[in-house]
C-alpha cells in the first residue's frame, strides 16, 4: 500500500526521465569495459570489424570460454603470447610464423621456446571459425590481441576494449632481434627500464605489465639462478625452501606457478607476493627492491582497482606497438604461414612507396 502511494506520488515527467536514462544507459558489458585508454594508433579503431565481421569478438570469446574450461593454462599462454608478439617487431603476429627452408621462426629463439603449443593451436582454430563466419577478414594479430583480452577477463581480470585493425607481417624477426627485445628473467629494473623505454613504455607500464605473472607457470631454468650456487638474499627463506623441492639441483626440468597465492586467478596477489619477497624471477622481485618501482608495487598490492585500471592502459598501449595497418602487411589465410604468392621482397604498399619517393624528390 505504502509502496503504491510512493509510486503514485512520482510525477510522470520524472518517470519519463528515468525511463529515458535507462534506455540510453550503456549495456552492462560496456560499463564493465569502461576504463582509461591510451591514444589509439592511427589506423586502429574499436569498431574495425563492425560491418565486415560483427560477430568477431563473440566468436573469439565463445571459443575461449570452452577452451579455457578444458585447459586453464591456456589463458596464461595467450596472455604471454601477445606480449612476445608485440615486443618483437610490433604486434604483427610474426611470432606465429613457422620456420621455412629460408627463414627461422621466432618460435625457435630461446625466450620463445616455452610458449605453449596450445596457444598457437587456439589462434589457428579461432581463425578457422572466423573465416567460416566472415571470410578472410580478421587478422591473426587482432586474434592474438582479442584472445589475450578474453584470457585476462576469463581468468578473473578486468574487461576492456581492444583497438582493432592490425595486419599481419610478411616476415618473422631475426633470432637476434627476438633475443634483444625480450628481457631475460635475470634482469634488474635498470635493464628492464632500458629495454622498455625503447618501445615507449615507462616504469608504471613495467610494473603493471609484469602483473601478467599473476597467472601461469615457469620452468626451473628461469629462476634457478636465485637458488644456486647461493640463495638470493632478497628471497623469502621459506619460499626458497619450497622452490628447492621443485628444483632441487641446477638443470632440473620442472615447473612451478608464477603466483604462489592465487596461481590461476588474474588478480593483484602477484604484488602481495613481491611484498613478501615471494616473487619468482629476479625481474619480478627487483620491482620491489628498486626504489623507482617499489611505490608502484605497493600501490597495486593495496588496490586491485588501481592495478586493473593501469593494466588495461598499459596492455592496450603495448598492444599498439608498431602495428601494421591499412595496406601494410596482409591478412593471413593460415596464421602460421605467409599467404602463398606474397613476396616479402616487395614493399608492403607500392602506392605508399611511390608517394614516399615523390616526396623525397620534392625535398
Ligand atoms: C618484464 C619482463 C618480463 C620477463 C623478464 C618475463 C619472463 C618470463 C619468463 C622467464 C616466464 C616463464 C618461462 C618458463 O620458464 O616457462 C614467463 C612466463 C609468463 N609471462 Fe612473462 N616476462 C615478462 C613480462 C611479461 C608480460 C609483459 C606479460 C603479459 C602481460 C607476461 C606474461 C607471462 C605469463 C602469463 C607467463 C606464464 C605463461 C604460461 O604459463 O604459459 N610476462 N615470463
Amino acid at each position: 500500500m505504502a509502496a503504491s502511494r510512493r509510486c503514485a506520488a512520482v510525477p510522470a515527467a520524472t518517470l519519463a526521465l528515468v525511463a529515458a536514462l535507462l534506455m540510453s544507459a550503456p549495456a552492462a558489458a560496456e560499463v564493465a569495459a569502461a576504463g582509461r585508454y591510451p591514444p589509439l594508433a592511427p589506423g586502429l579503431s574499436f569498431d574495425h570489424y563492425k560491418k565486415s565481421c560483427p560477430k568477431a569478438e563473440s566468436i573469439v570469446k565463445d571459443f575461449l570460454k570452452a577452451a579455457i574450461r578444458q585447459n586453464v593454462g591456456l589463458a596464461a599462454a595467450l596472455i604471454r603470447l601477445h606480449f612476445h608478439d608485440c615486443f618483437v617487431q610490433g604486434c604483427d603476429a610474426s611470432i606465429l610464423l613457422d620456420s621455412t627452408p629460408t627463414e627461422k621462426s621466432e618460435q625457435e629463439a630461446g625466450p620463445n621456446l616455452t610458449l605453449r603449443p596450445a596457444a598457437f593451436k587456439a589462434i589457428n582454430d579461432i581463425r578457422d571459425h572466423l573465416e567460416k563466419a566472415c571470410g578472410r577478414v580478421v587478422s591473426c594479430a587482432d586474434i592474438v590481441a582479442l584472445a589475450a583480452r578474453d584470457s585476462v577477463q576469463l581468468g578473473g581480470g578486468p574487461a576492456y576494449r581492444v583497438p582493432l585493425g592490425r595486419r599481419d607481417s610478411l616476415k618473422p624477426a631475426s633470432q637476434d632481434t627476438v633475443n634483444g627485445a625480450l628481457p631475460a628473467p635475470t634482469s634488474k629494473v635498470t635493464t628492464l627500464l632500458g629495454a622498455l623505454s625503447k618501445i615507449n613504455l615507462d616504469a608504471t607500464d613495467l610494473v603493471a605489465l609484469s602483473g601478467g605473472h599473476t597467472v601461469g607457470i615457469a620452468h626451473c631454468s628461469s629462476f634457478e639462478n636465485r637458488l644456486f650456487p647461493t640463495q638470493d638474499a632478497t628471497m623469502n627463506q621459506r619460499f626458497a625452501g619450497h622452490l628447492k623441492l621443485t628444483c632441487p639441483v641446477v638443470g632440473t626440468v620442472n615447473t612451478t606457478v608464477n603466483d604462489i597465492r592465487t596461481p590461476n586467478t588474474f588478480d593483484n596477489k602477484y604484488y602481495v607476493d613481491l611484498l613478501n619477497r615471494e616473487g619468482l624471477f629476479t625481474s619480478d622481485q627487483d620491482l620491489f627492491t628498486d626504489g623507482r618501482t617499489r611505490p608502484i608495487v605497493e600501490n597495486f598490492a593495496r588496490s586491485q582497482k588501481a592495478f586493473f585500471e593501469q593494466f588495461i592502459f598499459s596492455y592496450v598501449k603495448m598492444g599498439q606497438i608498431q602495428v601494421l595497418t591499412g595496406s601494410q602487411g596482409q591478412i593471413r589465410a593460415n596464421c602460421s604461414a605467409r599467404n602463398a604468392g606474397s613476396n616479402d621482397d616487395l614493399p608492403w604498399s607500392v602506392v605508399e612507396s611511390v608517394v614516399d619517393a615523390a616526396e623525397s624528390l620534392v625535398l
